[in-house]
């Protein structure tokens, strides 16, 4: 989708759609001389949040239709109300048989939200809703979208607020289309040499630059965790570097970690057969920092930023790892793997540790870590986690405002003794209580040189069933962040 703003007279727009409220429909459709066909077209409107109505105009118009958002005709929406007047209007404009359209989001206000955030909440929810995975699937019946260009109608005085919410809505929605495609590609093609191309892509872009560690030098350099997870799969696991220059050389870099479990077998320890095509989403994680670092590079935001993809397939074969194995991390503390199906962890704290190098500011993962997570929060919330309050309390805000939430979880030392080992400094599982805390509690003992946050989106990356698909979650609420540190 191609975004821009408008401002003027909203009577003189040439579009094929206007979208907006009963109240200034009208008024428009006053001024255009269509009052009387106006109110016989919407006479039967029920003007409230979740409704519509669309009204194509006599052929003489420059305006071709007008959509009615209804609102309940209240001087001030809520916030939830908002999301439900953009949420019709998306589910209109999906199966849009008009190319543009023009938002003209004045006439709604919301609650609490300034002009900037209401254009941004608005067309977040636009760009989740109106995105299809085409790559590999035959066009069918259901009515696709013509819509390629919407604007955003503001008067003149907030007008450089829009157009800044537009700019960072525009990033976004590049941002979440890619991390959505990630995901949905099967994962035979979406394997570890995929996401390196695709990460290699984004250094076509000035002060980009991507390196890519092949599983051999993984082992030189002594990532013995990471290469126990990549060594029973014949695709080579990878460790994808993007380097992004925003700022001086000298400003401290933020890291984003993503786990890029192309598919997660279980390994040894293998999953159940039913859903298991849906763990060709464990690579969701390195899917949303990749997607986030792409609306990075497009908002040219002045940060420096680095991105590190743990990229490997987890598959049960003669050359896999065995649950008794021990295996010695980058960090120099050894693990004992009893479950191999617990892979994410093993290769996240071997990343971790290579983070260190880069003297980060914080350093963010981001996985598909625990079924525990999506049994405690479902698909609402990711679960936070975090050594340092003040980056928590970032990130929470961060998703509060762009709607992308995360919900704290603690990481107390309390929960550290399941992870005892009697052969090992640690296993790398501890039983069933409290499991996305014990995950959590694994990776931590890795994340002691900095301010560290990791985010499970088990839950929320993906949703199954008839909708089926990879969400691009939690791409909104990193860039967000990153916009607050920028
Ligand atoms: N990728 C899974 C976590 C997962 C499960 C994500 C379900 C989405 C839906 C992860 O690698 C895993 O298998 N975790 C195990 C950990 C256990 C062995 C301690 C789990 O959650 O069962
Ligand atoms: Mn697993
Ligand atoms: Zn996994």
């Amino acid at each position: 989708m191609k975004y821009s703003t408008k401002a003027g007279k909203l009577d003189e727009l040439r579009t094929h759609c206007l979208i907006t409220t009963t109240h200034t429909a009208r008024s428009v459709a006053r001024a255009l001389g269509f009052e009387d066909y106006f109110d016989a077209s919407s006479q039967d409107f029920v003007d409230k949040p979740g409704r519509t109505l669309l009204i194509v105009l006599p052929k003489s118009t420059s305006i071709r239709r007008l959509l009615l958002a209804g609102t309940g005709a209240v001087d001030e929406l809520s916030p939830n109300d908002f999301r439900k007047v953009i949420g019709a209007v998306g589910g209109v404009l999906k199966g849009a048989s008009f190319t543009d359209a023009v938002l003209a989001i004045e006439g709604f206000k919301v609650a609490g939200y300034d002009g900037y955030q209401k254009a941004r909440v608005a067309l977040a929810l636009l760009s989740a809703q109106l995105y299809r995975f085409m790559a590999s699937k035959q066009p069918d019946d259901t009515p696709t979208s013509q819509l390629t260009r919407l604007a955003v109608h503001s008067d003149l005085r907030s007008h450089a607020n829009t157009g800044r919410a537009v700019r960072h809505a525009q990033a976004l929605d590049t941002g979440m289309a890619f991390a959505r495609d990630l995901g949905n590609q099967p994962p035979n093609v979406c394997n570890p040499t995929y996401l390196a191309r695709q990460a290699r892509q984004l250094a076509r872009t000035p002060r980009v630059r991507t390196k890519v560690i092949d599983e051999r030098e993984l082992a030189t350099i002594g990532m013995g965790a990471f290469t126990s997870v990549t060594q029973g799969s014949a695709t080579p696991g990878k460790l994808i570097i993007v380097e992004y220059r925003g700022a001086p050389a000298k400003q401290a870099p933020l890291v984003l970690i993503g786990k890029g479990i192309t598919f997660d077998t279980g390994g040894i320890s293998i999953k159940p057969a039913a859903a298991m095509d849906e763990m060709k989403f464990d690579m969701c994680g390195a899917a949303a920092v990749l997607g986030t670092t792409r609306a990075v590079i497009d908002a040219k935001l002045p940060i420096n930023l680095i991105t590190l993809v743990a990229a490997a397939e987890n598959m049960p074969s003669g050359s896999a790892s065995r649950p008794g194995d021990v295996v010695t991390t980058l960090s120099g503390q050894t693990v004992e793997i009893l479950n191999t199906d617990a892979e994410g962890r093993l290769v996240l704290c071997d990343t971790l540790t290579y983070a260190q190098r880069y003297k980060p500011k914080a350093v963010i993962d981001v996985a598909t870590l625990t079924g525990a997570c999506v049994v405690a929060l479902g698909a609402h919330a990711s679960g936070l986690f975090a050594n340092d309050d003040a980056l928590a309390a970032k990130l929470l805000e961060a998703g509060e405002y762009v709607w992308d939430r995360a919900w704290q979880l603690p990481v107390w030392d309390d929960y550290q003794q399941q992870l005892k080992s009697n052969f090992a400094d640690m296993a790398n599982v501890g039983g069933r209580d409290a499991g996305a805390v014990v995950a959590a509690c694994f990776l931590s003992r890795f994340a002691k040189q900095f301010a560290w946050a990791h985010l499970d989106v088990a839950g929320s990356a993906y949703t199954s069933g008839a909708t089926k698909g990879s969400t691009g979650r939690p791409v909104p609420l990193l860039f967000q962040y990153l916009l607050d540190q920028s």
